[in-house]
């Protein structure tokens, strides 16, 4: 079944109220704005019982939602394109690759946010440079990245482009610099909220807001937020769940259910910028983080120094490649506990088996796709059956939106 016919099924057992977007049903985001909260709550906690079914074990599954399920993003990608033929600024239409909704508003961003938006959008219409079309690749203005802290309230904004020149549609580079930096030099001095604004070049076909190059036009290079008792730069390519109220939740509770030993050495596979490896480090002799993204680890580096985290030693490459070299892993780096957070396709069967061969007491699996916890907590088991499904506890990231993180635990 299609995750759409899925979803109203799933729907059907729960009464509707009246979704307060203006653009619920055009917009592709929030699915479940029109069931309220709590029922958004229990329907997830029913697909996570369903989906765990499979694994013939049954441990209750606790949901954490947020106390207030608007305005909670730190983060938004917003995409340029046309609507009713002028320049729009907004989230892909339902059920379109090309059709953006032009935004006002997004009830979950913080109004801060919306506000630079909606003046991005306007310093865009008059430069009058066409926005990009994925179709023909043709077109200037790509997406608009907006970070803001939820501890100071400051804002990191990246305008994405192509690089211009290279299609006609700007000019030459100098003359495309200075279309930009001047919308740069009108934001900043228009939101003083704003701390840096970056401008992001890519020339990529594929429809994804990744820029090849990056340059910072004004202000400082990394937004700070705060997690827990840990100050975290942020810079507009990090990964950062986009709660951060239930990011902290979510790490204090996993790293409260495991228990390395004092000398006890962890692993934090898929680590990004090291948050969780940062939450466990009071608690062990020694971290080992491994993310695949230098770029990630460069920032986890300095967070690390910048917190006096000491023990967590980050290291570049795939997990399932780096943990081949089973001498420095199953001995010096043989772990106590585990704890992976993987892309939605979850584990590689190579990462799976390493996992295995260290026989850790305790793997901590955090996942936004059900669908791959529950193939790899299965071939978990299988390669050692003596891990039972200990806890399994859920965080309402993403309220409104029909998306999911879990958190579940293996112990032997
Ligand atoms: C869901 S994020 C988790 C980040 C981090 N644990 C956190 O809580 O902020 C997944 C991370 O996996 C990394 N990644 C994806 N595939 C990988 C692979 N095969 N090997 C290592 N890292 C990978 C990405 O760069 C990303 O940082």
């Amino acid at each position: 079944m299609r995750p759409e016919q899925l979803l109203v099924q799933e729907k059907a057992a729960y009464a509707r109220v009246d979704p307060p977007c203006p653009y619920f049903g055009t917009c592709g985001g929030c699915t479940l704005q029109d069931l309220a909260y709590p029922d958004q709550l229990a329907l997830k906690r029913d697909r996570i019982r369903r989906a765990l079914a499979a694994l013939g074990e049954a441990p209750p599954v606790e949901l954490i939602g947020l106390e207030d399920p608007w305005r909670y993003r730190n983060k938004a990608e917003f995409t340029f394109g046309e609507w009713d033929g002028r320049l729009a600024l907004g989230y892909h239409a339902a059920r379109s690759f090309w059709r953006v909704v032009d935004l006002d508003d997004c009830l979950l961003l913080p109004e801060p946010v919306t506000r630079v938006l909606r003046d991005v959008r306007d310093a865009a219409v008059r430069t009058g440079l066409p926005p990009y079309h994925p179709r023909t690749h043709q077109g200037f203005f790509r997406y608009l990245l907006v970070r803001s802290s939820r501890a100071t309230g400051r804002i990191l904004v990246c305008l994405m482009t192509s690089p211009g020149s290279a299609d006609g549609t700007a000019g030459n580079g100098a003359a495309v610099r200075a279309v930009v930096e001047g919308m740069a030099h009108d934001v900043v001095a228009r939101h003083p909220a704003v701390e840096s604004f970056y401008w992001g070049l890519t020339g990529r076909v594929a429809d994804v807001a990744v820029p090849e190059q990056l340059i910072l036009l004004e202000g400082a290079p990394h937004l700070e937020e705060r997690l827990g008792p840990f100050r975290i730069k942020l810079h507009p390519l990090s990964f950062l769940q986009p709660t951060s109220v239930q990011a902290d939740r979510l790490y204090t509770t996993v790293c409260g259910r495991l228990r390395p030993g004092a000398d006890g050495v962890a692993w934090d596979l898929y680590c990004g910028l090291g948050l969780i490896a940062f939450y466990l480090a009071s608690r062990v002799r020694k971290v080992y983080g491994i993310d695949g993204e230098p770029h990630h680890l460069e920032l986890a580096a300095l967070n690390a120094s910048l917190n006096g985290v000491r023990n967590v030693e980050f290291r570049a490459g795939r997990v399932e490649a780096l943990l081949l070299d089973r001498r420095f892993w199953l001995q010096e780096a043989k772990p106590d506990v585990v704890v992976v957070d993987p892309p939605r396709a979850g584990l590689h069967p190579r990462a799976i088996a390493s996992i295995l061969a260290a026989r850790p007491a305790q793997i901590a699996y955090l996942s936004c796709n059900i669908q791959s916890l529950v193939r790899d907590l299965g071939a978990l088991r299988t390669g050692f059956p003596r891990y039972r499904l200990a806890a399994v506890q859920a965080f309402d990231m993403f309220p409104q939106t029909n998306h999911l993180e879990t958190f579940a635990l293996l112990e032997r």
